[in-house]
């Protein structure tokens, strides 16, 4: 690892086109779910600050969702039927019947989203949504697409708002471009 002190960033996306999205966003989900029971899970540990944001925008609507969170690991190359999904924990709660919303913060090669999607669906919710603080297309190994997607952004690695170099960044209230080697 590098000596942080030396790390350098760049703003991506703002503390304020962050709310202004994910209000927005939170809007989108509000109509779409009205009426129903809505299940929200996250995945830990990037998700964390994108969902408390998402969360509590909730109010406004008049939408109490349910929340749990989930830890996993995929691994594989290649195709996503060749990958593999290892929950390190996972949900208490029975999901049968409800309208589920799996939360995380980037959408990269789509291998931890669409296991993940397939492993509640068998559980027989009555739907399965995802939502997606940021999507890098490019990067996409598979056909996966989010149901909610909070900005779309070109291959860099990102750190800020929940999302992490090394366990580290998280912090950060905005996005940011981690300038190295391949990020110049
Ligand atoms: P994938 O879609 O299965 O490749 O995995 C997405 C996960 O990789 C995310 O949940 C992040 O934890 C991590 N990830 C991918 N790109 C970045 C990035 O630019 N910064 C930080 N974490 C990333
Ligand atoms: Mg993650």
């Amino acid at each position: 690892m590098k000596n942080i002190k030396e790390m350098k960033f760049k703003t991506l996306i703002s503390e304020i086109d962050i709310a202004t999205r994910v209000k927005e966003l939170v809007k989108e989900i509000a109509e779409d779910s009205k009426g129903r029971e809505l299940f929200v899970i996250g995945i830990l540990k990037g998700s964390f600050i994108f969902l408390s944001d998402l969360l509590r925008l909730f109010n406004i609507h008049n939408i109490h969702p349910s929340l749990d969170f989930i830890t996993v690991e995929s691994y594989g190359s290649g195709k996503v039927s060749s990958g593999e999904l290892k929950m390190l924990r996972d949900i208490t709660t029975d999901i049968e019947n409800k309208w589920v919303l799996i939360v995380d913060d980037i959408l990269d090669t789509g291998r931890t989203l669409a296991l993940t999607k397939e492993y509640f669906q068998e559980k027989k919710p009555a739907a399965i949504k995802t939502c997606v603080f940021l999507d890098k297309p490019e990067r996409r190994i598979n056909e996966f697409k989010a149901n909610y997607v909070g900005f779309e952004i070109p291959d860099k690695f990102v750190v800020g708002y929940g999302m992490d170099y090394d366990n580290l960044f998280r912090e950060l209230p905005y996005v940011a471009v981690l300038l190295d080697e391949k990020n110049i």
